[in-house]
């Protein structure tokens, strides 16, 4: 990390003017950064960024992202060519490991994963205690935090056999757990993995295979499955993201952390918008299809209401992962000869959108939930396992950062500040005189 001079600032400080030094610093990609950690002891002052718009957490060097150049790479690899020439599983040694994998280090990172595909029988007990109306991502969060249970000597970091299992265990389990919960919401038996299949295809079979008769894996389906997975893999500091870190910073285990990443990326104005974006199709279709009249909702600020998987934090130019996605989507369905009408839908409302000049202005694009969900019905998926698949996508990423959080010996416990606004001081009333 290089510093690059430093940056004054003037400001007063017990009625007298005075002007410091901040270090800038730099990143590979030659993002600036004033280094302000030690702006409070030097003046008393903090630095106020609600949401984190303008703060810059930690270093990493996992993921790079260009929000107004529209890029994306993992360890630099851009997400266009892992897209096309990766699976998930090579993509996830990537992000955890930092470079391609050679083939004996594939070979032994895949067995690991077909390994420790089993969870605990006793865990199987689990998910007969949740109503059949749960959402997924409840049990999900859950049934990974409950891994901490069955798994609970603590993980030595620095022991990079241990992690290995850890990673391990939890990349294979989440696969099942998913798979599972699946099968729980529709009544089905669970349809333990097989060793055979690869991730993906192993996933798919988890999730449609019957007892009752043979399940035929499509190589194109396995092969989309994987571009989708690898497209969600990482994402910085998102939200999910940053709780994994801050929990896990508190030396909370990785179940613990992750679980609390899962719960994160829940919400509909992150992960969970996947699922609200079909819903959003869906009523546009009952309303008649008038997707200028969803727009125009959009923009009254008063309606409280938003175009769900429309615009980003970081991106302000289109989602990389949305055009990846947005291809796919137009070959899976071609190739399953599904002709969908909420794509239809989509694409007018996408258009709309794209010329209406609240979204110019604003620089709202549709990002990667915009269209994954229209490729997740076309797989069979239910719109409520849309979250579910973008965690299972999402866990090599969670994975590296708190890995990667972990070895650095500077990382302290995450804890921001604030500036208070209540009351002064104020004596207690007995509560007769109130
Ligand atoms: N529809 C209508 N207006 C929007 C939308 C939208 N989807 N997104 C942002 N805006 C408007 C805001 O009202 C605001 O307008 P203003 O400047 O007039 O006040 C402006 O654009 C900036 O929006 P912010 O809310 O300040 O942007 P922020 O970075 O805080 O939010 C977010 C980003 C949460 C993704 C937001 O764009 C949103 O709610 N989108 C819909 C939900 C969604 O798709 N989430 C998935 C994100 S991708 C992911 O997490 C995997």
């Amino acid at each position: 990390m290089a510093e690059s001079g430093s940056a004054k600032l003037t400001l007063p400080v017990g009625g007298i003017e005075k002007t410091i030094e901040l270090p800038i610093r730099v990143g590979t990609e030659n993002e600036p950064a004033i280094d302000i950690a030690s702006l409070r002891a030097k003046t008393g002052y903090v630095a106020l960024d609600p949401a984190f718009v303008n703060t810059a957490s930690t270093l990493s060097g996992i993921t790079f992202l260009d929000g107004e150049k529209g890029i994306l790479r993992y360890r630099g690899i851009p997400i266009e060519e892992l897209g096309a020439k990766s699976t998930f599983v090579e993509t996830a040694f990537l992000l955890i490991y930092g470079h391609l994998p050679n083939k004996a280090e594939l070979d032994r990172f895949s067995l690991m994963l077909t390994r420790h595909s089993l969870i605990h029988e006793d865990m199987k007990k689990f998910f007969e205690g949740y109503p059949s109306t749960a959402h997924p991502m409840a049990i999900l969060s859950s049934m990974v935090c409950s891994l901490s249970a069955y798994y609970p000597d603590p993980v030595d970091t620095n022991d990079a056999e241990q992690m290995e299992m850890a990673i391990g265990r939890l990349l294979s389990k989440v696969r099942t757990i998913a798979a599972f919960s699946y099968k729980k919401s529709i009544g089905q038996p669970f349809v333990y993995p097989k060793n055979n299949l690869s991730y993906c295809a192993n996933f798919l079979n988890m999730m449609f295979a019957v007892p009752a008769e043979p399940y035929e894996i499509d190589p194109e389906i396995v092969s989309v499955l994987n571009l989708l997975l690898i497209l969600h893999a990482d994402h910085e500091q998102n939200c999910s993201t940053s709780t994994v870190r801050l929990v896990g910073s508190s030396k909370a285990n990785l179940f613990a952390s992750v679980a609390a990443g899962i719960l994160a990326l829940w919400g509909p104005l992150h992960g969970g918008a996947n699922q609200e974006v079909i819903e959003m199709l869906e009523a546009i279709q009952r309303d008649g299809g008038d997707v200028q009249k969803f727009v125009n909702l959009a923009k009254d600020k008063e309606s409280g209401f938003r175009l769900m998987g429309f615009g980003h934090r970081v991106y302000k130019n289109y989602d990389p992962r949305a055009k990846l996605i947005k291809t796919a989507c137009d070959r899976v369905l071609a190739k399953l000869g599904i002709s969908d009408p909420l794509l239809d839908t989509a694409r007018r409302l996408e258009e709309a959108a794209l010329k209406d000049p609240y979204f110019v202005d604003r620089k709202l694009y549709p990002n990667v939930d915009f269209y994954s969900g229209i490729i997740y019905r076309a797989l069979g998926f239910p719109t409520n396992m849309f979250t579910v698949m973008f965690a299972l996508g999402r866990l090599p990423g969670w994975i590296a950062q708190w890995k990667e959080m972990n070895e650095d010996r500077s990382t302290k416990i995450g804890r921001p500040r604030q500036i208070y606004t209540g009351n002064l001081v104020t004596p207690y009333v007995d509560i007769a005189s109130r």
